[in-house]
């Protein structure tokens, strides 16, 4: 199975703005969950909280292991965001996804703002935590050298902008609600779909 050091270092910090935002009874649409150590952490720490992991379909094996093997817990979602028909058709009050701009390329960035747009409910929420810049200006050093690294290995990933990224989600509907620094240099940009999205 797949386990990251880096979940249990953030764990907690996230699960402090997670606590302070969702709903009691939110369903979370979880993109790229990867080890399924969040998902098991925050399913367990967030009574009434409904927390559906995914994974692209390459990767949903171990994820799906980890799920079976601490559950219960619902099944994993195999979900490549690239895919528009491999969506779900469900509605939920929020979408959460960490570490995964910085390795999706960066029109499948779009693809996970246009997801979110498309499966929340009005009101609803979409958090994003990991490293970004803000046209170009690192919030450390570390980030920029994260930056180079990354690119390094492959030119298609890299540290988002979330100025640009702020300015796609308007365009879809949803409006920044809030945003949190987080440990590590790290941040979790909030997001909420528009009560009206014709407004
Ligand atoms: C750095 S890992 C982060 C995993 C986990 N969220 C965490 O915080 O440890 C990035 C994840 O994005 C997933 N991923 C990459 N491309 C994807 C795609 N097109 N659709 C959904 N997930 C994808 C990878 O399989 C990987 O698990």
């Amino acid at each position: 199975m797949r386990w990251s050091e880096a979940c249990e270092r953030n764990r907690e910090p996230i699960l402090t703005v997670l606590r302070r935002w969702l709903p009691q009874d939110a369903r979370v649409l979880e993109i790229g969950s990867g080890s399924g150590q969040h998902a098991v952490a925050f399913s367990r720490s967030l009574a009434g909280v409904h927390w559906q992991a995914s994974e692209h379909p390459d990767a949903v094996g171990p994820l799906a292991e980890r799920l079976r093997s601490e559950g219960p817990l619902p099944e994993a979602l195999p979900l490549d965001v690239r895919m528009r028909h491999h969506w779900p058709l469900h509605a939920y009050e929020a979408v959460f996804s960490a570490n995964t701009c910085h390795i999706l390329p960066r029109e499948g960035v779009s693809d996970l703002l246009a997801l979110a747009a498309t499966v929340l409910r009005p009101g609803g929420l979409l958090l994003l935590y990991g490293p970004f810049h803000d046209a170009g200006v690192h919030t450390a050093a570390s980030n920029a050298a994260f930056d180079t690294h990354l690119c390094s290995l492959d030119p298609s990933m890299g540290v988002r902008d979330a100025l640009e990224l702020k300015a796609e989600a308007l365009a879809l509907g949803l409006t920044t609600a809030a945003e949190e620094a987080m440990p590590a240099n790290n941040r979790m940009l909030i997001f909420q779909r528009n009560e009206n999205p014709e407004a």
